[in-house]
């Protein structure tokens, strides 16, 4: 059976729908025939993208010195569907910000912690003004889960 790797993130902007849609070639890139890689748009997400999945990448902006509302809404609609049957799930997020990035990603894993998913990297935090490399930076993020999930490495 194929393994589920699940793209999810706020898209308010044309730079952030690019980040999600790299972020999903990334991970299609490495041409495995062992994923199925899929990208939502976090308001059209549920819990039931998120069961069955082999690792999951988080994707928000960051308004107000917080993750984006659509994020939270995401959580808000799957933590308790999700509690106890994702633990350990394989996670990484990338963060859009205008100048910061790290309370969101403080508040983010406030509530990963709750889910008991696994951290594979670093957030990648892209900050300051849009950066053509921000794009390569979602792309890699994305080849990088997918490979690691095809070598179970995780
Ligand atoms: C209402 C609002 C609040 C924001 N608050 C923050 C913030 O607290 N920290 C930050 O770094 N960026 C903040 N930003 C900037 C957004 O993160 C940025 O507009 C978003 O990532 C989209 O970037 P883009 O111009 O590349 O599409 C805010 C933007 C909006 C619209």
């Amino acid at each position: 059976m194929k393994k589920k790797l699940t793209i999810i993130a706020n898209t308010p902007s044309i730079n952030t729908r690019l980040l999600l849609d790299q972020t999903a070639l990334g991970a299609k890139s490495i041409q495995s025939n062992l994923i199925d890689v899929q990208h939502y748009e976090a308001s059209k997400a549920d819990h039931n993208c998120v069961l069955n999945s082999s690792g999951i990448i988080i994707g928000t902006t960051e308004n107000l010195g917080y993750m984006s509302g659509m994020i939270k809404d995401f959580f808000d609609r799957i933590y308790y569907e999700c509690l106890e049957k994702t633990e350990g799930l394989p996670y990484a997020i990338y963060i859009r910000a205008g100048h910061d990035g790290t309370s969101t990603d403080m508040n983010i894993k406030k509530i990963i912690t709750g889910l008991k998913w696994k951290q594979i990297q670093k957030p990648v935090i892209l900050k300051g003004d849009w950066n053509q490399e921000f794009s390569q930076q979602c792309h890699t993020l994305g080849a990088t889960m997918a490979a690691g999930i095809e070598s179970n490495i995780y």
